[in-house]
């Protein structure tokens, strides 16, 4: 299965990734975590990366598609990905078909994660993440087992650098004016899906999980 996962920040890709790639057995791609170990690692591609991020803005085109074009070509890839957060932007989309024309895919189904601003904007002040699994807690809806900690690997939980009030404001901004485009673009070749993501994460879960099942 070939997935591309939408939502504004602070949807639930990340939380919804990992439930669908452990269920389907398919690798999780995600362009945010790409960047996060990059800067952890402080790699060449983390330089380049680190300042847009912490500004809320987008990472330029050239540099994401080309992550996602090197990743998409590894071996366990072949028999499914699920994308999260990539594309954003028209570019993206349109450099991501014509990587999947080259290699002979085609995608199953794009779901986009729909939640009000309102909501977006609580659940990402109360995200907590792993630094080493990139897994997200959230303290009122998600929280770990142990506070503070993370269930897989027992690391201190801590808060993203973007997740700062007027960092969340910019992001918002900056992907509420990409997303109406690849939207348009995305229903035009017919596989966008919406999903209600102002549910709890189980119902939201479930919502997608169902949608696999439909005829499509
Ligand atoms: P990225 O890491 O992708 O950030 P984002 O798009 O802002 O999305 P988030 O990771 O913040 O949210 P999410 O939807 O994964 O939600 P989560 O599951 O964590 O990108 C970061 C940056 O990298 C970008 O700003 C940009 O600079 C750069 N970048 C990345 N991709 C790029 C691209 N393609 N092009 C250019 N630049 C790019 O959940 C959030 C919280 O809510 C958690 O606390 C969770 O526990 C909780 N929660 C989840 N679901 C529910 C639910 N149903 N009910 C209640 N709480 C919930
Ligand atoms: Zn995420
Ligand atoms: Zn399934």
């Amino acid at each position: 299965m070939n997935l591309i996962l939408m939502g504004l920040p602070g949807a639930g890709k990340g939380t919804q990734a990992e439930q669908i790639t452990a269920r389907h057995g398919i690798p999780h791609i995600s362009t945010g975590d790409m960047f996060r170990t990059a800067i952890k690692n402080e790699t060449e591609l983390g330089l380049k990366a680190q300042s847009y991020m912490n500004a809320g803005e987008l990472v330029p085109d050239e540099v994401t598609i080309g992550i996602v074009r090197e990743r998409l070509m590894q071996a366990d890839c072949t028999d499914g990905f699920l994308l999260d957060g990539f594309p954003r932007t028209t570019r993206q989309a349109e450099a991501l078909e014509e990587l999947l024309e080259k290699i002979g895919r085609t995608l199953d189904y794009v779901i986009n994660i729909d939640v009000p601003e309102k909501v977006l904007i609580e659940r990402l002040s109360g995200r907590w993440v792993s630094p080493t699994s990139g897994k997200a807690y959230h303290l009122t809806y998600n929280p770990p087992k142990v506070p503070g900690k993370c269930d897989i690997d027992g690391s201190d939980l801590i808060q993203r650098d973007d997740d700062k009030p007027e960092t969340v404001k910019k992001r918002l901004e900056v992907n509420k004016k990409q997303t109406q485009p690849l939207i348009d673009f995305y229903t035009a070749k017919g596989y966008l899906k919406n999903i209600d993501g102002d549910q709890d994460i189980e119902a939201v879960s479930r919502d997608i999980e169902a949608l696999f099942l439909e005829q499509r």
